[in-house]
This record gives structure tokens, sequence and C-alpha cells, in this order.
């Protein structure tokens, strides 16, 4: 069957972590913009988001509206809350009045360095989406889980209870990405990324109708790079992909924005 790429256009997203500070950002998005014009990068085919730390956001805003550039933007996190007396939590509202369109939620650094619950996520996923956020929930399994319980069987789970604070027909991005792949160099095989890519999709439709399945776009994250993106591009029920470390180098992230060029997809 061939992809709905009508229904999906394709998302590389850059997560930047814990780099570059409010003036590195100007200057980075500037070149990547530029690198990305220079390419005849056609952004009507591909959108390309990046995902700053919340310092930027404000920074990255004003360059991106005044520039015209056509680059989106997210947070990697999000408060459960709108308001109130949580010390350190950022709002969505806040985001949203940035003009994010995306963030992240669930990140495993977020649930493992900060202990993140299933259900917190959710929660997250719920205040993006009622600040008109588009929340990307990230899910995957550890090297442990991977031994113990298979590849689908984590994500899966941690996607169904995210999920059952979400209102059907939302628009979210899911992203799955193996713990023991991010950051690591060992990406996972196109073959697992589409087996788990299908059961999360599956588990979208029972959430949120088959309607909202068709038009969500699943990424894959985990050590991808320019050499291994169009792998993971020409499976049936990946759409995109999370990109950490590569993200923050500018030419190996135009290419693997630009996957549809490498021979073969
Ligand atoms: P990586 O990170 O590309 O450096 O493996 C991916 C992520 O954490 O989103």
């Amino acid at each position: 069957m061939a992809k709905l790429e009508a229904e999906r256009k394709p998302l590389i997203a850059g997560n930047w972590k814990l780099n570059l500070d409010h003036l590195q950002s100007i200057a980075f998005v500037q070149k990547l913009a530029w690198s990305l014009k220079d390419a005849r990068f056609d952004f009507s085919k591909v959108e390309v988001a990046i995902f700053p730390p919340f310092t930027d956001l404000r920074s990255v805003q004003s360059l991106i509206a005044a520039d015209k550039f056509e680059l989106t933007f997210g947070a990697q996190d999000v408060s459960a809350h709108d308001s109130g007396a949580f010390t350190g939590e950022i709002s969505g509202q806040f985001l949203s009045a940035l003009d994010c369109r995306y963030v992240i939620v669930g990140h495993s650094e977020r649930r493992s360095f900060h202990f993140e619950s299933n259900d917190l996520v959710g929660l997250k996923a719920s205040a993006a989406i009622r600040n008109g956020l588009i929340p990307v929930i990230c899910v995957g399994e550890t090297a442990e889980d991977l031994e113990t319980r298979g590849a689908s069987a984590v994500p899966v789970e941690q996607l169904d209870t995210a999920l059952a604070e979400v209102p059907s027909g939302s628009e979210i991005v899911v992203a799955y990405e193996p713990v023991w792949a991010i950051g690591s160099g060992q990406a996972a095989s196109p073959e697992q990324a589409e087996t788990v890519a299908g059961l999360l999709r599956e588990v979208i439709a029972s959430r949120l109708g088959s309607d909202c399945a068709n038009a969500t776009r699943i990424l894959y994250g985990g050590s991808v790079k320019s050499g291994n993106i169009a792998s993971f591009m020409r499976e049936e029920n990946i759409d995109g992909a999370l990109v950490g470390g590569a993200s923050l180098i500018i030419d190996e992230f135009v290419k693997i924005a630009r996957f549809q060029n490498h021979v073969g997809v």
C-alpha cells in the first residue's frame, strides 16, 4: 500500500536538547535557513521543525517571523498545568503565545531523569492540545525492555496510557525512539521501527479514531543521520524523524531533511 503522502507530510524535527543559548540560536537558525535555501529545499514537500531550549524561543520566533523563514518550531517540554504555584514550570499558554507549533512530551530523557510517568505524559499532551499546540509524544523501549518484552510492548503501553488523556480527533505527532538507540550511534533497524510504528498506528486508531490514525505522523528517532534516514523514510508507517545529535550539525541536518534526494527514495 502506498504511503498517504498527501495526508502525511513528512516531518524532520531537530531536538537541540540542552544546547545553544539564545545568541547561538540566532546564528544557527540563520545558517540553517540559508543552507536549506541554497539547497533549493522544497518546504511544500517536507516540514522542518526545530526544538530549541525554552530561553531561545523568543529569539527564534522573532527571527523566523522577521525573515519569513519556513521553518516551524516547538519546545522540548510543557507543564501539565496552565498557571499557578508550579515553580520552574512552563505553561502551554506561554508557548502558544510564542507561536510554537509543537511541544515534545515524554522524551526518554524526561522519563528517566525526571521520573515522568505515562500518566503525566498524557496530562502534558492534553495540556498541549488545549493550548493549541501539537504534542510530539515520545515512546520507546529500553535495552532491558527489548530483551525481556520485545520491541513493541513498552511503546504500545506508553502511547495507550498517554492517549487516554487526549480527545479523539486531536492532531498529534508520535515519535518512536528506542532508548538504547538514542545518542548511541546504534539506530534500530528500519524493519523494527516499521513494525512498532504500525502497532502504534493501531493504538492511535483505537484511542482517537481511524481518520486520526491515518493522518498522524509517526517519526523514528535514535541515531538518525544522513546515511540512514532514507532507509527509514521508505517504510510505510514512518513519516519523519526526531533527530538529536545530528540536528546540531547544519550540513548533516540539511542532508537529513533532503532525504528525498537520496538514491532510491
Ligand atoms: P539522537 O537523539 O539523534 O542523538 O540519537 C534523538 C532524540 O533524543 O530525540
